[in-house]
């Protein structure tokens, strides 16, 4: 098969590398992609949002099958995009995707279906949210309604940084139409988790459940970015929490899809709070979390491109889909200021020596004309170790980075460990 993912960060690298080991994928091409994931895929010059150039590159290659990882390429709707040429995808339809592209639509979905979650209301209008603040108190979330780089959520200690977050949503436009509507919900308390789920529109298989690291620094300090490490397995996700979730959470949630007329093809991403309470969501993402993919797939011991196929064809429930019984786990490294200001254009060393002891995904990296790899972006490498247990896995993977060097080299010293 001729075989295109879409995306280009250390998820796409994941998924890429995953799928180059499938006797199914005679061509893997990936678009834009990276330095990294040039040494297993033909990279093809187009931005993953840019949906009419790839749907017609696709066409003109005669893809067999395209992959779109991203969220904004799916809330654009290159699946139905895709569709309509006939070009076979995994990934929702723009309806499902919405599931992440629209805070609104997944609280209402929740409520209608009585899905746990945290109590919320919506406004439109600064004023009533601000009286809705005060009334409530802190700790309180703020969250802007549309997809804002994983930085539209501010969970607020006082009300005044409430208001002031509600205020830069709503009157200064800071995430633009993003944030013109807001969620404002109550602040919940406890260990997060994150299951991913296959899902072909009417079953769903959980994968091993994992944790993201979201903040820049040691100790959960310091501003979110886009993942700062993960772990696979999460602690805390026992067999009897992992029983209520798939009861009171994720089956709930593909019946409701379902029964919306959204059914959802792809991977449904569970981000969880285990609260006193019990397991509640957090949020739905509508594709594979990064870097939580990238310790998962680690741990997969089935073809990637066999699941991707029961997805599209509504046959998972026939598939056994295999994990090691390992832990895995990918450590970031990223450009010192990241996820603020940071400089690109840095060789990296140290790849070859890591990748003895670890798979390093790539990033935020590009090849240089001399074959140097550079790092281009804010989270550069993700380098990713599987061990017996957590406590293995996370030693090897900081022992494999060791190797590792570029200027401003920045790291959490603390993944798996908080
Ligand atoms: P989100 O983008 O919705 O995942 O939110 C980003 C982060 O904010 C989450 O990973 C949580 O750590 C935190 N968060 C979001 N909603 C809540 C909530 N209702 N209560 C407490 N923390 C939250
Ligand atoms: N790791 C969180 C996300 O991908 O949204």
């Amino acid at each position: 098969m001729k075989v295109l993912v879409v995306g280009g960060g250390g998820r796409e690298h994941a998924i890429v590398w995953a799928l180059s080991k499938s006797p199914k994928v005679k061509e893997l091409y990936c678009a834009p992609g990276n330095g990294g994931i040039a040494s297993l895929a033909t990279c093809v010059p187009i931005k993953a949002t840019d949906v009419d150039a790839m749907v017609d590159w696709c066409a003109a290659h005669e893809m067999d099958f395209v992959v779109v990882a991203p969220d904004d390429p799916l809330a654009l709707g290159m699946v139905d995009a895709l569709e309509a040429k006939g070009i076979p995808a995994f990934g929702p339809r723009k309806n499902a995707a919405v599931i992440e592209a629209s805070k609104v639509f997944s609280k209402g979905l929740m409520a209608k279906y009585h899905i746990p979650t945290a109590r919320y209301e919506t406004f439109t209008e600064l004023e009533p949210a601000l009286d809705y603040i005060r009334r409530q108190g802190a700790p309180i979330v703020v969250k802007a309604d549309g997809l804002a780089l994983g930085k539209g959520v501010v969970v607020a200690r006082t009300v005044s940084e409430a208001e002031e977050a509600a205020r830069s949503m709503m009157a200064d436009g800071k995430f633009g139409a993003a944030g013109s509507k807001v969620v404002i919900e109550e602040c919940m308390t406890g260990p997060e988790v994150t299951v991913l789920c296959f899902a072909d529109g009417e079953h769903l298989v959980p994968m091993p459940s994992s944790r993201d690291h979201k903040r820049a620094l040691d100790g959960d300090r310091g501003p979110n970015t886009g993942g700062m490490g993960a772990i696979s397995p999460a602690p805390g996700y026992s067999p009897e929490v992992a029983r209520r979730c798939m009861e009171e959470i994720f089956l709930p949630t593909m019946a409701a899809l379902k029964a919306e007329g959204r059914p959802f093809q792809g991977v449904l991403y569970f981000g969880l709070m285990l609260t006193p309470d019990g397991p509640k969501v957090v949020e739905y993402n509508a594709r594979f979390g990064d870097p939580e993919c990238q310790a998962v797939l680690s741990l997969l011991d089935t073809d990637l491109m066999d699941i991707f196929l029961a997805c599209h064809d509504g046959t998972l429930d026939k598939l056994e889909i295999r994990w090691k019984a390992s832990a895995a786990c990918c450590l970031v490294l990223a450009s010192g200021g990241y996820p603020g200001h940071y400089q690109t254009g840095y060789p990296i060393t140290g790849l070859k020596e890591a990748g003895e002891t670890a798979v390093v995904f790539h990033a935020g990296t590009k090849r240089a004309e001399d074959g140097r790899i550079l790092t281009s972006g804010g989270r550069v490498l993700g380098v990713t170790a599987v061990g017996p247990e957590l406590k293995s896995a996370i030693t090897c993977a900081y022992h494999s980075a060791k190797h590792i060097t570029f200027t401003d080299l920045l790291f959490r010293t603390d993944i798996g460990r908080t």
